[in-house]
Formats: C-alpha cells, sequence, structure tokens
C-alpha cells in the first residue's frame, strides 16, 4: 500500500532506541510497525484526543505500551529516549516542541512549511543532525534532531542543512520549482517576488 512507506521509513528510524514516545500517536501505526519488526521493545503513545488512543490501543495491544492523553509532553512523565512528532503542520510541532521536557532525540516530519520548523528549531538550541526526503503519494520531510547549538542560512532553511547535500532531495527541489511556477503568473506582485525568490533558492541545488 503506497502510504505505508512513510509510516515504514519512520519505524526503521526508531532502531537503536529503548523506549519511544510518539505524540500524536492517532492510530499508532508507526508504534505498530516499529514494535511488530522488534525495531523497539516499548513506548509511549499519546494523543489529545481519546478517540485515536483507544484506536492505538486496541492496535498495540500485543505490545509493552503505555497511552496517555496529553496535549504535546505535558502529561508524559515516563522516560524514553526518542520522541517521534510526525504527520502535523509545522506550527503546531513548533509549539508541542517548545515545551519539549527531557533530553532526547527527536523525529520530526511536518507536513508543510519545512522552513518554519528549521528556523524555530535553531532559535530554540535545536540541532539538525540529519535530513531525508520520502515520496509516497506525497513528498515527506523528515528530520533528525537533538540539543545543540546551529546557525542556519537562508538557503538552509527552505533547502535543509542536511538535505540539500543528498541526492534524493533534487527531485523533491524540482517538484518545489514546478509548484512554484504553476501559481507565479496568478500572484500578486508581493506574493510574485517571493515566489522568485523561493525558485531561485530551489535552482541553487
Ligand atoms: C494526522 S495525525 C498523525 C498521526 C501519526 N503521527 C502519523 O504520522 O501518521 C495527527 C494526530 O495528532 C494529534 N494531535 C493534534 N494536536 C496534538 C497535541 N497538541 N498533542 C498531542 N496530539 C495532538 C491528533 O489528535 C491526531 O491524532
Amino acid at each position: 500500500m503506497a502510504r505505508n512507506k512513510r509510516i515504514k521509513f519512520l519505524a526503521e528510524l526508531t532502531v537503536g532506541y529503548d523506549c519511544v514516545l510518539d505524540i500524536g500517536t492517532d492510530h499508532g501505526l508507526v508504534l505498530l510497525e516499529a514494535l511488530k519488526k522488534g525495531y523497539i521493545k516499548s513506548a509511549i503513545a499519546s494523543d489529545l484526543r481519546e478517540e485515536p488512543l483507544n484506536q492505538a490501543k486496541k492496535n498495540l495491544k500485543n505490545y509493552d505500551v503505555d497511552f496517555i492523553i496529553s496535549d504535546g509532553f505535558e502529561q508524559i512523565n515516563l522516560p524514553y529516549d526518542l520522541t517521534i512528532i510526525a504527520g502535523m503542520g509545522a506550527y503546531l510541532i513548533t509549539d508541542i516542541m517548545a515545551k519539549a521536557k527531557q533530553d532526547c532525540t527527536y523525529i520530526l516530519q511536518a507536513n508543510d512549511k519545512h522552513h518554519v520548523l528549521r528556523e524555530f528549531l535553531s532559535k530554540q538550541g535545536f540541532i539538525i543532525e540529519d535530513e531525508f526526503v520520502i515520496h509516497d503519494k506525497f513528498y515527506y520531510v523528515i528530520m533528525i534532531v537533538k540539543k545543540g547549538k546551529m546557525i542556519l542560512l537562508e538557503d538552509d532553511l527552505y533547502l535543509g542543512p542536511k538535505l540539500k547535500y543528498k541526492p534524493e532531495a533534487k527531485h523533491y527541489y524540482q517538484h518545489k520549482i514546478k509548484q512554484y511556477e504553476k501559481i507565479l503568473s496568478k500572484a500578486d506582485d508581493k506574493r510574485k517576488e517571493e515566489l522568485i525568490k523561493l525558485i531561485k533558492i530551489y535552482k541553487m541545488q
């Protein structure tokens, strides 16, 4: 199934960690894949809403998982060494990350506005250790993040400080250029200026 590629990719990134906290777990599909494959032994499945978490409980009933209703990290007091926050908008992820509690590794996958997330991370004392892009009907950008210091230039915000060195990013950048070129003729002058700047940045790679 096409959409499984993203789930599988995220699950594979959990290899080597002991306990994974999945914030906004929804039906717990990433954790299910990671636990089923034996990548991890235990997990904390958390969501803002009871309904998806009940579905996650059903899906993960055979595994060592704690289920917690929580707005981001708020109600999470158990130990974990990896946090996944995936499938949400960049602004929501920044709101959640602003209240990160324990020192751990983070896997972040924002659905949009990756430059917003990268800028936030650099200002909040996080470092992007690695980045990936996968194509699974849509393009998904995935970041591996830790506490640390990084300075990002404008092109880093858009291209990604690690992603820009990856050959597989080329297709993604081409896709962004096409998207922007498509809407260029209908944009007002201010937006046109912005789009031209973005096209130039994506053409740099
Ligand atoms: C689109 S789903 C993503 C599911 C899964 N993480 C994935 O990548 O497939 C977003 C989930 O985040 C949850 N959510 C939204 N805001 C949240 C918050 N502040 N704290 C925890 N969960 C949140 C929603 O209830 C929903 O289940």
